[in-house]
């Protein structure tokens, strides 16, 4: 692959990195020599939490800011390390009286308030499996997963509980609901107990579950064990290279995975002081952000750097971020314009990592010492084996196209699909997990990323399952039946595009074209109010037929292809067309 070298020169490094030389860590690297960095009960046994937050409470971190917080309005909240123990122990203890217990799926329906992360370290001390929930979510995307999980409670608030509550009929064994902004849940947290025992935990037991979307059904639920925080918290040291000085923004949210793993589990293991904004997306408040805490390591997507560069370099330098050293970016490909903006605005590259749900924790990544070629993900981080195969599992050549996999058996590997052992066995063939995405390897040992190999949609880093989106559509009483693509979009990686057929009675309807556009718009809107906010179909097309197999499944290749007047290739095994 051709690419623009950006090669690291003495003043990217004023700062010595904690990992300095990538090659030689990676041929001498073995797992268990890094565990002794993590703290393990006597028993031998761990807590994922604990390791976050608790174990620097015996050290001089006590009182060190652990997240400094600030919401829209400006208003400011400040925690150290003790009071996230002492606030996450509540969490437990109220659980523990709500009769949770190990194993119990525990599920979060927050925005980005501090009682999300306490809640979250609360279910774990307790050896519960805590579940995340976007706050964009509507009843459909709530009933898949609370159903599917058995969750026995839910945690949320009083302007997100009517949303469950249009369900709870639907979901016999949902116990209790707490509303974390009620004044008897504040008294209730005020009087509880702040001590608690830590449950012992062994590294492969359930710590926390993400719904997550394939080309087909439901979203399924992924599942991880404690022993994800060793993966977790050695990248935060390693790729986000964090420092005891640092004051780190991730700009996730924990309902995706990069939230748990780098806003609370791995970068509060590595003891640094992190800000969680929990407002929206605006360029000058974000910069804002960056410049009052003097954020020194960012952690965001490619869409928002992509939102960032139209107000240009000048909007930069309206502010002061000569705090910040180091930034890195996840979720979807980083675009080289978007590299090659940074170093202009900023004076410093975006560091492309990758990895997903089911990885548990970064993969395949740009370090701070190593020259990034432009466009690239970087290389497998120590302890990892990646490759690309081909669809037996058998390994291809330098430069050869074909699937991205890893050698089964990293610490934060997935432990499970919950309830789903057949889809977990499917990741793997020929002893190689099969990540999805089609990429190649340079001679040099990069990877690069080309595209998903199924039909699951990156819509601004969210992954979003077509048939999720076809379900909510033909739920409306004008569809028969809707075929959903990502569609490439140079803002937000794709967007959803929906091909939809209608009833034959709204068929003479849209020939006027206002008609038509209403309804549009209104199918959308309907998919937004059901399913989630950012799942809704930003394009729709009315179509006669689907192009569908002889065994009636829908060829969203075809509909892709022909969106993007590409030749359809192989229409052999299509019913017609
Ligand atoms: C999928 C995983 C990564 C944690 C949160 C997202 C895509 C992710 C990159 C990247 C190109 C990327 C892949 C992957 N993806 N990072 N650096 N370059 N594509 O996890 O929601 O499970 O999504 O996101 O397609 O399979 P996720």
């Amino acid at each position: 692959m051709k690419s623009v070298l950006y090669k690291k020169t003495k003043k990217d490094f004023k700062i010595l990195p904690n990992l300095e030389d990538y090659e030689r860590t990676y041929e001498r690297f073995n797992w268990k020599d890094w565990e002794k960095e993590l703290a393990w009960f006597e028993d031998g046994k761990i807590n994922a939490a604990y390791n976050a937050v608790d174990r620097h409470v015996d050290t001089w971190r006590k009182n060190k800011i652990a997240l400094y917080w600030e919401d829209d309005d400006g208003t400011q909240k400040k925690y150290t390390f003790e009071d996230v123990a002492l606030a996450s122990n509540k969490m437990g203890n109220i659980l523990k009286d709500f009769d949770v217990g190990r194993g119990d799926r525990v599920f979060i329906f927050l925005p980005r308030i501090p009682e999300l992360f306490f809640s979250f370290l609360g279910i774990l001390k307790i050896g519960a499996i805590a579940g995340t929930l976007f706050s964009a979510f509507q009843e459909q995307a709530l009933e898949d997963r609370l159903a599917n999980s058995d969750a026995k409670v839910l945690i949320t608030n009083s302007e997100l509980k009517p949303r469950v509550d249009k369900i709870r009929n639907k979901l016999p064994n949902l116990k209790h609901i707490l509303v974390v902004d009620t004044e008897s849940f504040t008294k209730t947290f005020a009087h509880t107990s702040s001590e608690l025992h830590i449950s012992h935990m062994d590294p492969e037991d359930y710590a926390f579950m993400l719904y997550t979307s394939g080309t087909t059904g439901k979203p399924k639920g992924i599942v991880h064990g404690h022993g994800t925080v060793l993966q977790q918290y050695l990248t935060a040291k390693w790729v986000l290279d964090l420092k005891d000085e640092d004051t780190y923004w991730c700009t996730a949210d924990p309902g995706w995975v990069t939230g748990i793993a780098y806003e609370i589990l791995g970068s509060w293991a590595c003891g640094v002081t992190s800000v969680i904004f929990a407002g929206r997306f605006d360029p000058k408040r974000w910069y804002q952000i960056l410049e009052k805490y003097r954020i020194t390591v960012w952690y965001t997507a490619p869409t928002a750097i992509r939102m960032l560069m139209p107000k240009g370099t000048q909007l930069v330098k309206q502010f002061d971020f000569s705090s910040l050293r180091h930034m890195c970016s996840v979720g979807e490909p980083l675009n080289p314009e978007a590299i090659t903006w940074a170093i202009s605005a900023f004076g410093m590259p975006f560091h492309d990592t990758w990895w997903q749900t089911e990885t548990g924790a970064m993969c395949i990544v740009n370090f701070p010492c190593m020259d990034i070629k432009i466009g690239a993900m970087g290389k497998p981080f120590p302890g990892l084996t990646a490759a690309i195969v081909d669809d037996q599992g058998k390994v291809l050549k330098d430069n050869e196209e074909g699937n991205i996999a890893l050698k089964p058996g990293w610490p934060s590997m997935m432990q499970t699909v919950w309830r789903r052992p057949q889809k977990y066995k499917s990741y793997f063939v020929n002893n190689w997990y099969i990540t999805g995405d089609r990429g190649m390897r340079d001679k040099d040992g990069y990877f690069w990323f080309i595209g998903r190999a199924d039909d699951v949609i990156k819509t601004s880093g969210e992954r979003v399952g077509p048939f999720e989106v076809e379900s909510a559509l033909v739920a409306h009483p004008a569809v028969i039946e809707a075929g959903v693509i990502g569609k490439p979009d140079p803002l937000r990686g794709e967007i959803i595009k929906a091909f939809v057929v209608l009833q034959s009675d709204q068929q003479a309807a849209i020939s006027n074209k206002k008609v038509g556009d209403k309804l549009k718009e209104e199918l959308s809107q309907f998919v937004k109010k059901h399913l989630a906010g950012h799942a809704y179909p930003r394009e729709i097309e009315f179509i006669d037929k689907l192009p569908k197999t002889r065994s009636g499944k829908i060829m969203r290749r075809i509909l892709k292809a022909k969106e993007m007047g590409l030749p359809v290739g192989d229409t052999s095994t299509l019913e017609e067309y």
